[in-house]
């Protein structure tokens, strides 16, 4: 077999065989293929695509790449929920105990954040002394005792996706739907959790700008789940304004806890409950998604989801006080408020331009070296659809004296005002599943 013919074959809009994507993917991992020869493959699969299939060999050779994770003795059904990530996304930090709250566990990679949108490793290090867990045993470990075991995104764990990812990045295939689709996919195939609920997320503060593309990739993945016979929901929710109302790692915390103690933003609340009753739908306990919300109401209400934060946190060697006191989190003290010399209401919201913001005070990472500062960020006082008066304050930058012109420069950008009243955006715009 020759990897020129194979990437002709591509170029040529022909279907690959499995030994064919093996022969490929697997000598590309030794080193024996060179990176310009996956690079043009990767070029062919953008632009004639994988029919699912071909899919489904090309996310089992990458899960092959590496080591896969199971739960042996967990009795729990597990859930993996996964974000496609965006500004203010804290939906882990208080969907993790709902889950728990429910009888059900958590077993998950998250990531470190990278660009305009956070990751919840970053959000949970806000609390000190916590660490996440590192490796499969570990994992293991904290998932029996807890219910809930976080993972930082392991090296052993599909390592081909980092290398063809890097490649990606460096010739314009990072957009590919179907290689999107594997490389999210491998990773959570190769977790044995007992369902999996894909939070995509669409709009300005997304990897994915438009609904059509959104609902593709959701469509690819959940097709790709059920052909590896899981149990999975896509949930496509809206990023064209930050999710809930904080934005930058402590402040974000809080708003997760507050959101267990029942006080959390409307749409940030509304899009945990439909998280959680996804799961309860998945795990077959109950039928209908509003039987589902008032599960995860009632949890809430009677403090049960808060205790699971607190025993997650104290599992993970963090304080579990930290959700009584926030004066145990570090929170910047200097504030700028931020408003504007008109009246209206708010029509649009560029979520990518507030989290470029929030990344420009030093709660995001540009690179992926930087050092995060978790006291800083931003809370947004209105909302899209909401009304406001001249010199209203339309947000607070938390900041660490480092504001500059570039900064509200940024967030003079970011928002578009109407006369006219304006209609709020649903938190949620379909569900595949
Ligand atoms: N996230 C991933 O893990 N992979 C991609 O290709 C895109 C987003």
């Amino acid at each position: 077999m020759r990897v020129v013919d194979i990437i002709q074959k591509k170029r040529e809009n022909q279907v690959l065989t499995e030994d064919e994507i093996r022969f490929l993917l697997e000598n590309y991992q030794i080193g024996k293929v060179p990176d310009y020869q996956i690079a043009s493959f990767l070029m062919t699969v953008y632009f004639n695509g994988m029919n699912t299939e071909e899919l489904k060999v090309f996310t089992k050779t990458m899960i092959d790449s590496g080591e896969t994770i199971d739960f042996p003795g967990v009795e729990k059904f597990l859930i993996d929920k996964h974000s496609t990530g965006g500004v203010g996304d804290k939906t882990t930090i208080a969907l993790a105990p709902i889950f728990g709250a429910l009888g059900m566990g958590t077993a998950k990679l998250s990531g470190k954040g990278l660009g305009h949108t956070g990751g919840t490793i970053d959000k949970f290090e806000s609390i000190k002394g916590f660490r996440f867990s590192n490796s499969k045993e570990e994992l293991i470990k904290i998932v029996n005792e807890t219910g809930t075991g976080l993972m930082g995104q392991a090296e052993s764990i599909v390592p081909l996706d980092k290398k063809l990812y890097a490649l990606r990045d460096v010739t314009a295939t990072v957009s590919s739907i179907p290689l999107i689709a594997s490389s999210i996919m491998s990773k959570k195939l190769a977790v044995h959790a007992d369902a999996i609920i894909l939070d995509v997320k669409v709009g300005s503060g997304a990897f994915m700008k438009n609904i059509d593309e959104a609902r593709e990739l959701a469509t690819t993945m959940y097709k790709l789940g059920r052909a590896f016979d899981r149990n999975i929901v896509c949930i496509l929710t809206n990023m064209d304004e930050p999710l809930g109302n904080a934005v930058g790692n402590s402040l974000e915390v809080v708003e997760a806890i507050e959101t267990l103690k029942g006080n959390g933003p409307k749409d940030f609340t509304y899009l945990v409950e439909v998280l959680g009753a996804q799961a309860l739908i998945l795990k077959g306990d109950i039928k209908t998604l509003e039987e589902g919300i008032e599960r995860v109401k009632e949890v809430i209400k009677n403090g049960d989801a808060l205790m699971m934060l607190k025993k997650f946190i104290k599992g993970s060697g963090g304080d579990p006080n930290v959700c009584d006191d926030y004066s145990l989190l570090n929170i910047a003290t200097e504030t700028l408020e931020y408003s504007v010399e008109e009246s209206g209401y708010i029509k649009h919201i560029d979520a990518e331009k507030i989290g470029k913001a929030a990344m420009m005070l030093g709660a995001g990472r540009a690179t992926k070296d930087d050092v995060i500062d978790h006291s800083v960020g931003i809370i947004m006082q209105k909302k899209v659809g909401d009304r406001f008066e001249k010199g209203e304050i339309l947000l607070t930058l938390y900041h660490q004296n480092n504001m500059r012109d570039e900064i509200i420069e940024t967030l003079d950008g970011a928002f578009v005002f109407s006369q006219e009243k304006v209609e709020k955006i649903p938190t949620i715009l379909d569900i595949i599943g």
